[in-house]
């Protein structure tokens, strides 16, 4: 994948496709802003180098409509505090008063857009739509790892339109979860909770294939139904709101052995503090083995905290995803 270190930036506008897509509390607070603080390198990169950054975004399911709560606002606060810049805001990602913001920013100024999903045509991947995204821009950049298995109209559309680059926090996660796939220090270990069962399967699948130990917790654990000699199916507590303690011993007897773990989702319902004790307890055994990584210095692809959900186990079973399609080598 080109990256935007081989962009020719200055002076130019550049589309951004960034993941702000964060938790956030019942009144639209955000909780955890892990992607904004990653995504900066890319940013901070942009203004260095005199372009012009337009930063593009979906957050929440708006399905298409204005939503007051889902707006960009936070986001805008969040970027201005971490980058010391004032960020200025588009009232949207398309229409009049957006383009006049776009041609009239300047080399190092950043330009929030507004929630792409406020328009429908971002999910039907409209390529009309995609096209007026990319209208005044030079280049496209996709930092957005976490949104990249959607094929929406700023992650495949706009880069029919203009030259695409991989951002930096993109390149990092794809190298990293590829190394995990093509040469893991071993044992290597796949730990898989949560609820979902459709969404996790391909991946479980294919750690079956290919890694050491397959441990599985959380609802998705009641819905296992094969066998296999490395696949762990943790027992659940009486109420099936956690594993029960014989697994989590034996799931920390096998966490204590690997070089590698991959982890998504939790073990148990850990918001409901009765049932978060699998999930900490192994979250700690994970943390001891990445210790003893550190202390031995065996490998910095371990620590490593991926901004994708279902990006990441896309990738981990497809081994690529629709908006890396679109990138060039
Ligand atoms: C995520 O939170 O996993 C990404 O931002 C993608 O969001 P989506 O599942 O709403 O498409």
């Amino acid at each position: 994948m080109k990256t935007i270190r081989e962009a020719d930036i200055k002076n130019k506008r550049v589309f951004v496709r960034c993941d702000f897509n964060c938790p956030v509390d019942d009144s639209g607070n955000i909780l955890d802003d892990f992607r904004i603080k990653k995504t900066l390198p890319t940013i901070e990169y942009l203004i260095k180098n005199d372009a012009k950054a337009v930063l593009a975004s979906h957050f929440g399911d708006p399905e298409g409509k204005f939503i007051e709560k889902l707006k960009l606002n936070q986001v805008q606060k969040k970027l201005s505090e971490y980058l010391k810049l004032s960020v200025l805001k588009a009232p949207d990602c398309i229409g009049e008063k957006t383009k006049k913001m776009v041609e009239e920013l300047q080399p190092g100024e950043v330009l929030l857009l507004e929630n792409l999903r406020f328009h429908k045509e971002e999910e039907e991947n409209d390529d009309s739509f995609a096209k007026e995204l990319s209208l005044l821009e030079d280049l496209f950049v996709n930092d957005a790892f976490g949104a990249s298995h959607r094929k929406h109209a700023s992650i495949i559309g706009v880069p029919k339109h203009i030259p695409a680059f991989a951002g930096f926090l993109l390149k990092k996660e794809v190298s990293t979860l590829k190394a995990i796939l093509e040469s893991p220090e071993r044992p290597l270990v796949g730990v898989f909770g949560g609820v979902k069962i459709e969404t996790k399967l391909p991946t479980i699948k294919k750690f079956i294939e290919i890694a050491d130990y397959v441990l599985i917790g959380g609802k998705i654990a009641k819905e296992i139904d094969f066998k296999n000699d490395n696949l762990f199916v943790a027992d659940l507590t009486e109420d099936g709101f956690d594993i029960n303690e014989k697994s989590i011993k034996e799931f920390k007897e096998i966490i204590g052995k690997a070089k590698t773990i991959v982890w998504n989702g939790p073990l148990g319902w850990f918001e409901k503090k009765e049932s978060g004790k699998g999930t900490k307890e192994v979250a700690i055994a994970i943390s001891e083995s990445l210790f003893a990584v550190e202390k031995y210095k065996l490998s910095d692809k371990i620590d490593f905290l991926s901004t994708g959900g279902g990006a990441m186990l896309e990738f981990l079973a497809e081994e690529t995803l629709p908006g890396l399609e679109v990138i060039p080598d």
